[in-house]
């Protein structure tokens, strides 16, 4: 669950989201485009509930055939069908005291919608094949990434199972409407896949910031997962170039193109504090030296190129860290989180204004 990434209004209002809807055994619908994010979203509601110790089952309805699905989801007796020899348990009985997560629920059959719906209202239901009336105990979250609303409209989905499914309703947003996620994001999924490779690449260069920056992300949050990866194993240098993650167009050296002088400037910066930010974790004192700059100017030049929030991402988890008070107690907030030091090279978590609270 402390794997959700990200620092924009965005993400944080569903962060906020998460932390109220664990508080009930409601059930919730999330929506949002593929990738980004609503299973991991789920997860994190059921880890954050009182179910946490319960198991989490995901089924996703889109991958299972239609005439399986009935059974998968609500189990069977012996008989029910040619070669149902035993009987089995369906993933909502195997969820019971925790919670099951309803993928693609757009795509149920009518009749299981019924079902579904019959469960959500009175918490009953039967195997198939079965004449006894069943009860668990099973809090369901939903997700889809097609429109509802105009499946209710062609009469493809239940308006009444929409409502009740959708009393807590939690959209993700694309990628593209969470700002400075993208470069945050890149950033950790690096440090995690860069440890796991024990490639010794530091960050990314100038062109591949800005790639990231500007890339529109139609595969979410998962194409960025997997670009980042892929530029991992395909990286030659210290740090991913555009050509790695095969974002089109190439890193141009000097000389192939003339900026600005103020262009070119900034770029040089952002590239620098990037690279800085990445090295030393963000440890202020050690940035500020290396760059040669007071904190205070660091300070600035991190908030004029929107690079402030990313800073406490880089930190490591306070679980696994040892926090060094400077004597005088006096230092800057920033400064605070930057003295913890770790001896885990995997820096994957979250502070605490930047995850689910
Ligand atoms: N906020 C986040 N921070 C870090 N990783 C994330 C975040 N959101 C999503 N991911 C990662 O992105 C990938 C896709 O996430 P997930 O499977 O939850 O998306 P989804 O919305 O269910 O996608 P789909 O609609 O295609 O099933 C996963 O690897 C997940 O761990
Ligand atoms: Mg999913």
């Amino acid at each position: 669950m402390d794997d959700m990434v990200g620092s924009s209004l965005a993400i944080c209002g569903v962060f906020d989201k998460i932390s109220k809807v664990a508080a009930t055994e409601m059930p919730v619908l999330l929506t949002g485009e593929t990738g980004t994010g609503k299973e991991l979203t789920a997860q994190a509601i059921h880890a954050r509930s009182v179910r946490k110790q319960g198991p989490f089952v995901p089924i996703n309805c889109a991958a299972i055939p239609e005439t399986l699905l009935e059974s998968e989801l609500f189990g069977h007796e012996r008989g029910a069908f040619t070669g149902a020899v035993h009987q089995k348990k369906g993933k909502l009985e195997a969820a019971g005291g925790g919670t099951l997560f309803l993928d693609e629920v757009g795509d149920l059959l009518p009749s299981l919608q019924v079902k579904l719906l019959r469960f959500l209202q009175e918490g009953t239901f039967e195997r198939v094949g079965g004449q006894e009336t069943l009860h668990v105990d099973t809090r369901v979250i939903a997700a889809t990434n097609v429109d509802l609303q105009t499946a209710i409209d062609h009469n493809r989905f239940r308006e009444d199972l929409y409502y009740r499914l959708g009393v807590l309703h939690i959209h993700l947003p694309p990628l593209r409407e969470r700002g400075e996620d993208a470069l945050l994001m890149a950033m950790v999924f690096l440090q995690q896949a860069a440890a796991t490779t024990h490639k010794p690449i530091r960050g990314f260069s100038a062109q591949a910031i800005e790639a990231l920056r500007t890339h529109p992300w139609p595969g979410n949050v998962r194409e960025l997962s997997n670009r980042v990866r892929r530029a991992v194993v395909m990286c030659e240098g210290a740090e991913i170039t555009r050509q790695d993650l095969d974002l089109g167009g190439e890193d141009l050296h000097a000389t192939d193109s003339l900026d600005s002088l103020r262009a070119a400037h900034q770029r040089i910066e952002t590239e620098l504090l990037v690279k800085a930010l990445t090295l030393h974790r963000g440890n202020m004192s050690r940035i500020a030296r290396d760059l040669q700059v007071s904190r205070s100017t660091l300070y600035r030049k991190l908030k004029q190129y929107g690079l402030e929030k990313i800073t406490p991402m880089l930190t490591p988890p306070l679980a696994s860290t040892k926090t060094r008070r400077k004597p005088s107690g006096n230092s800057h907030p920033s400064e605070q989180s930057a003295v913890r030091i770790t001896e885990s090279p995997v820096v994957a978590s979250l502070e605490p204004a930047s995850q689910v609270p």
